[in-house]
């Protein structure tokens, strides 16, 4: 019988693939859900909010584990239910974006102080909570991920650029930092640390790669049916185009969360983690949209784009 483990947050975009790869490595895996989204029928589940876990959620939780691995608890206050699982190992997955205030001059590794204000501060206070905790702990810091299910559209948009055949407005810098792990590859490496005594925090983040070099992979997955164009960034943020949102990846020059997609990863590959190429992850992302085409309302609207693609070109 392979280990217990019990996934917190098993069905959404990195659990999902993670209750795989647990599956796929012998482990005895079971969801903690609110069922919101499908459980796999292929393992255990537990239904209820671990923000208000009632009698019977509480009674399931607490039969013991060999492994917790927590993919969604945002605040303190979502770890109040992890006191109460008694487990032998709890990973805690957390996000590079604690390094958003990092500063630009070097490759943010696990020595860099996290950020205590901001998106991440939430983040922070569960980590100092999972130290707490009687089980052995490893917080993983994840960077951007992507991958097939990918449901953010951060890598979708520009293969959706791609496939489109228009011409693609382009407003990042070619030597802008980019960093991307596949989905696939953190599930794996999840898998593989319940097993292992790693502890302490670990950055799980793709290879760095330079805009330039994302754009030639993107169009090569679209074989080419679009055109991109370098726009000058200050001329597309005086236009007021949100960086990130509007355009996702694109984080201009001196953007504080730059650090966060120049994340070292040392530690983890120590650990036995391993990167898939950019290019495997974006050849089959590409595939899955081709299945699942998406659009997301707050991309920047193909209209705009192309009057923003005219006026460069005039101007
Ligand atoms: N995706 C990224 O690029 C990225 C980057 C850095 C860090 N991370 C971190 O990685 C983790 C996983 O991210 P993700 O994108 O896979 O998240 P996700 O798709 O939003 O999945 C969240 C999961 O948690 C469950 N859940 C949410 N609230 C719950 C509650 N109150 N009680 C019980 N279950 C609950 C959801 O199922 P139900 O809705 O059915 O409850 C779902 O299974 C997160 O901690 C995130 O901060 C992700």
């Amino acid at each position: 019988m392979g280990s217990r483990v019990l996934v917190i947050g098993g069905t959404g975009f990195v659990g999902s693939h993670l209750v795989a790869a647990s599956v796929d490595r012998g482990h005895d895996a079971t969801v903690f859900s609110r069922g919101r989204r499908p459980i796999t029928p292929e393992v255990a589940s537990i239904v209820g909010d671990r923000r208000r876990p009632g009698p019977a959620t509480r009674a399931d939780l607490e039969t013991g584990w060999d492994t917790v691995i927590d993919t969604c608890a945002h605040t303190a206050v979502d770890m109040d239910v992890s006191q109460s699982i008694p487990a032998t190992r709890y990973l805690l997955l957390s996000t590079c974006g604690v390094y958003q205030a990092a500063g630009l001059s070097r490759i943010a590794d696990e020595s860099v102080p996290a950020n205590t204000h901001g998106v991440a501060r939430g983040k922070v206070q569960c980590e100092r909570r999972v130290a707490l905790l009687p089980a052995q702990s490893l917080v993983v810091r994840l960077g951007a991920v992507t991958g097939p299910d990918d449901p953010s559209g951060r890598a979708a948009y520009w293969i959706d650029r791609a496939l489109r055949g228009t011409g693609v407005l382009v407003p990042a810098r070619p030597d802008q930092p980019v960093q991307l792990v596949d989905v696939r590859d953190v599930a794996g490496f999840l898998a593989a640390m319940v097993d292992s005594e790693h502890t302490d925090v670990v950055n799980v983040a793709g290879p760095i790669t330079l805009f330039a070099e994302f754009i030639d992979l993107i169009r090569a997955a679209g074989h080419g049916e679009s055109e991109f164009d370098w726009a000058p960034e200050q001329f597309v943020l005086a236009r007021g185009v949100r960086p990130w949102q509007e355009v996702p990846l694109w984080l201009p020059t001196d953007h504080p969360f730059r650090a966060h997609l120049r994340t070292g990863t040392d530690r983890a590959a120590q650990a036995g983690f391993v990167a898939r190429p950019l290019a495997v992850t974006i050849a089959d992302l590409t595939s899955w949209h081709r299945d699942h085409r998406c659009w997301h309302p707050y991309w920047l609207g193909l209209d705009r784009e192309q009057a923003l693609l005219q006026a460069i070109g005039g101007s």
